[in-house]
């Protein structure tokens, strides 16, 4: 107890930004005002900071302001499109004049827009490196995640004290700016095939009039289990698709690796196909939901829903 009171009052006089206050960005502000940090929080959409004001956040109106006052902002966004927004648009973080700012960008991005922003930040004055998460919010509240970073090695060095709080581990992939980027496409990649890949095992199981949780529980004790089958196959075999990580965002991710893909000449037919299937989820309204809602759609295919579910 002594330790922990130690930390709260060691952290409070560092300020963090945090900009995206998404399923990530809040998670990653929860875990940090825990730790005992100063957290000032963005979003363009003001009402999801709404708990984490009442938790003793600060909300601020213009990423450039937040800029002013804090000397780590963490971005959480969408994509390339929106980081580019929140750096250099009107009332941009790079319009701060607090040269003593360094960014963390651990949105999922396409690489080429990593390096273009790193480029320009720097040539403002700034600091900025890349740290894309691998876990989703649930890991992250626990200090779980693994961070993979890239950019600068004294930048990272010094962001390693931040990213610590919330990662259990942290990969520094050198000082290129962008590699961090490749690699956690890779990672999405596998985790977009094997939802679909554990999906169809369980349609087939179905369609075989057996119970898919005795499969998942034999799965699960096996060599080839993986995280998805043990955290999110007993949710799947429920229909309980609650977003931890929407659906729309893992179609992004593989839409930037097919792009990413294409430029460097990869020939990847199972994640072109895998967009396809992705996108047509999308377009029948599931968005919204978790991406392992990707079996919700297989099971449509099938003429398997939650009445029919042993047919
Ligand atoms: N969830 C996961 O498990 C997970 C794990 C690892 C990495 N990631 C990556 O982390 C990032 C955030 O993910 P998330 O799950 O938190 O997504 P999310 O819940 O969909 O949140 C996206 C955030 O981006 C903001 N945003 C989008 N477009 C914007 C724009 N043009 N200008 C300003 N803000 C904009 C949204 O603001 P509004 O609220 O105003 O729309 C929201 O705060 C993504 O790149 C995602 O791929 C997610």
């Amino acid at each position: 107890m002594k330790s922990y009171k130690f930390l709260l009052i060691k952290y409070y006089f560092v300020n963090i930004g945090i900009i995206g206050n998404g399923l990530m960005g809040s998670a990653i502000a929860h875990r940090l005002l825990e730790r005992g940090f100063k957290v000032y929080l963005y979003n363009r959409t003001k009402k999801k900071s709404n708990t984490l004001v009442k938790r003793g956040a600060i909300r601020i109106v213009h990423p450039s302001i937040m800029g002013k006052k804090c000397n780590f902002v963490i971005i959480s966004v969408t994509d390339g499109h929106a980081v580019k927004e929140i750096l250099f648009g009107d009332n941009g973080l790079v319009n701060c004049h607090n040269k003593q700012l360094t960014v963390i960008d651990t949105s999922t991005v396409l690489p080429e827009d990593s390096i273009y922003c790193a480029e320009l930040v720097k040539k403002k004055g700034y600091e900025i490196i890349q740290a894309p998460i691998m876990g989703g919010p649930d890991a992250t509240r626990k200090g779980d995640v693994i961070s993979i970073v890239s950019g600068n090695r004294k930048v990272s060095e010094k962001c390693r004290k931040i990213l610590i709080n919330f990662s259990k581990k942290i990969f520094y992939l050198g000082n290129q700016d962008g590699v961090a980027n490749y690699v956690k496409l890779g990672l999405n990649l596998n985790i977009a095939l094997i939802a679909i890949s554990l999906s169809e095992a369980l349609v087939f199981v179905k369609k075989s009039n057996t119970d898919p949780s005795i499969f998942l529980e034999i799965l699960n004790s096996t060599y080839f289990k993986t995280g998805l089958s043990e955290i999110k196959g007993p949710k799947m075999i429920k229909d309980n698709f609650t977003p931890k990580f929407y659906l729309k965002n893992m179609l992004k991710d593989i839409q930037l690796l097919n792009q990413c893909a294409k430029n460097n000449g990869a020939s990847l037919t199972f994640s072109s196909l895998a967009e396809q299937f992705y996108r047509i989820a999308a377009n029948r309204g599931y968005s919204e939901l978790d991406y392992t809602a990707i079996l919700k759609l297989l099971n449509e295919f099938n003429n398997l829903n939650r009445s029919n579910k042993m047919n």
